[in-house]
């Protein structure tokens, strides 16, 4: 079967300590859990989308240790296709440090290994899989080369091109225009756009160039804004929250299988903020994600 969803993915071990409040410069505070899971903004997006049904392909680079065969054997068991993630032999795993805190909020300090050598020649190296695919989504744990490639070489064969922009970061003028859906949280929007409120920082990012905007809003569900049209604002859903680590790469992994499909814009975004709602109901990013089938029996 074709592959319809690419990913230009980072891969980490998620080192998860679960702690009452954010620290203070200098503090130590005892755990009461700890985990040690999978993550990576673009492991966990590509996983989303697999689980909603979506034929997925990744192009990564990961560590040659223990760390990088546990990628390995995931990405198969959720039928992701990996035949181009190359291991940098010797080299370290991406790795996450992360804080989550009593209301299932978190912080995140990221070091990306082996996945900071990704780099344009693996890109064209799989330009075999780039020219099937239907959507070509990214974040910002990569190498921006490597993503403007992959996303020229999607265009060029009329794929939709998706970037999430996690970790937020000044991004090189000629890359706007090759984004067609950007999803950053509302944080993330005002940061880019250096605006202090939504539908301006959206509006400053599509005069870049972006094709739509999708901010997340967290219960307040999510806000669509394109140029020439009403913006289109659908509701989240108010749920007691375990543990946000990964709710954003659900919500994006979702959107792209949908866009894939063929999805309209608001029972895309209506299906994408439901998968991420969910994925906050237990510990980890991809302990938590739904399947497909999930989803559907938890709209109605
Ligand atoms: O978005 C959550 C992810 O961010 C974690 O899995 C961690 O690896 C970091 O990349």
């Amino acid at each position: 079967m074709a592959v319809e969803v690419v990913c230009v993915a980072s891969w980490n071990v998620d080192l998860i300590a679960h702690i009452a409040s954010p620290l203070q410069r200098g503090q130590t505070q005892l755990a009461q859990g700890f985990e040690r899971l999978p993550g990576g903004k673009g492991s966990n997006a590509a996983i989303a989308a697999a689980r909603q049904g979506a034929q997925v392909g990744l192009i990564a680079r990961i560590g040659g240790d223990d760390f990088g065969q546990m990628g390995l054997d995931l990405w198969a068991k959720e039928g992701i296709h990996s035949q181009f993630v190359v291991r940098g032999e010797g080299e370290v795993n991406g790795t996450a440090l992360i804080l989550v805190y009593a209301d299932g909020d978190n912080s995140i300090a990221v070091y990306p290994g082996a996945g900071a050598g990704l780099s344009p020649v693996h890109v064209s190296a799989a330009q075999s899989l780039l020219s099937q695919a239907r959507v070509v989504m990214a974040s910002c744990e990569v190498p921006l080369a490597a993503t403007r490639l992959a996303f020229e070489i999607a265009k060029s064969h009329g794929a939709l091109t998706l970037l999430n922009p996690a970790p937020a970061m000044p991004l090189p003028a000629d890359l706007w225009p090759c984004i067609d859906v950007l999803t950053p949280n509302e944080g993330e929007l005002l940061m880019l756009a250096q605006a202090t409120d939504v539908a301006t920082a959206a509006r400053t990012l599509l005069s870049r160039g972006v094709g739509a905007v999708v901010v997340t809003l967290g219960e307040r569900g999510c806000a669509l804004y394109r140029r020439d049209e009403a913006p289109l604002h659908v509701a989240g859903h108010a749920v007691k929250v375990v543990d946000t680590i990964g709710a954003g790469d659900t919500f994006t992994g979702t959107l792209a299988a949908a866009l894939s499909q063929s999805c309209a814009w608001p029972e895309a975004l209506r299906w994408a903020n439901a998968a991420a709602a969910l994925s906050t109901q237990a510990r980890g990013a991809v302990t938590a994600m739904p399947s497909r089938t999930q989803v559907q029996t938890w709209l109605g």
